[in-house]
């Protein structure tokens, strides 16, 4: 039988200068699909970079696990499984799209053969193939959005970090990725973060709630609705009972 992947933040906490990111996170991934939700400054995308290996936490203060082994310790190893789609857009303006999937597929030691068939289909899922011989300067922001998706998923990773990955997308490349998501297999570890509550609701197998760099609460959705008894069973409304109360406690102290 195949090994199920899993992914346990321990104990982990991570400031930048003064300002705590996150504080004693902790959590077991387990494959399925994770929405990440929370407001500007929660620290989702600090927890990204930390599952990510761009980051490290605080001197001993946590430490992230891979199939019960420390990533630090897995080095190369455990960046072979991994999928990021970083919050910020860094593509090389000179490259063409095709170029960038091949730069990315030599990042990944993937070899060159099966490299330049995984290239073409992928291009053609994100629906950049006509324009996989252009420059990626000349991309408009959905676009590029679009060819990190693609990049992202070379190599076929069994973790897959997605950090506001529709941000720029119009409703229909929305779907096509929303549907691709939700089809990429069962078997892999899916996090997302989202400030659009429709990009997950129908996909994640659990909502993550985060503020101030903590968890206020996960679950499925149909799990967290019961427990708020909001009118409408909508993940927005959802997020609106849940960020509401936490700012009306933090005006009354
Ligand atoms: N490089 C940095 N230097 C200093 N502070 C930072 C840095 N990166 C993030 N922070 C701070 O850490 C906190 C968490 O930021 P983070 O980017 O993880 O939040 P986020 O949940 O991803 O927010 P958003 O929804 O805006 O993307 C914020 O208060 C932010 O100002
Ligand atoms: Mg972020």
């Amino acid at each position: 039988m195949k090994k199920e992947h899993t992914l346990e933040i321990c104990h982990v906490t991570k400031h930048y200068g003064k300002k705590r990111a996150l504080s004693d996170f902790s959590y077991t991934f387990k494959p399925g699909i994770y929405g990440l939700l929370g407001p500007n400054g929660a620290g989702k995308s600090t927890l990204m970079n930390l599952i990510t290996d761009n980051l490290i936490p605080d001197k001993n203060n946590g430490v992230i696990k891979w199939d019960n082994e420390d990533i630090q310790k897995l080095g190369k190893k455990y960046r072979s499984h991994l999928g990021f789609m970083p919050q910020q857009q860094n593509l090389y303006p000179t490259m063409t799209a095709r170029q960038f999937m091949g730069y990315i597929s030599s990042l990944k030691n993937i070899d060159r053969k099966s490299a330049v068939t995984e290239i073409e289909s992928l291009l053609e899922t994100v629906e950049l193939k006509e324009v996989a011989d252009k420059k990626t300067g000349g991309f408009s922001g959905g676009m590029k959005q679009r060819l990190l998706f693609a990049s992202c998923l070379l190599g076929n990773p069994s973790l897959i970090i997605l950090d506001e990955p529709t941000a720029g997308l119009d409703p229909r490349q929305r779907v096509i990725l929303r549907e691709k998501i939700e089809n990429y297999g069962k078997d892999k570890i899916i996090i997302i973060a989202t400030h659009i509550t429709s990009d997950i609701e129908t996909i994640a197998d659990c909502i993550i709630m985060m503020k101030d760099g903590r968890i206020i609460d996960n679950g499925s959705v149909e799990e967290l609705v019961k427990k708020v008894h909001c009118g409408s069973e909508t993940l927005e409304n959802l997020y609106m009972q849940y960020y509401d109360e936490e700012e009306k406690k933090n005006v009354l102290g």
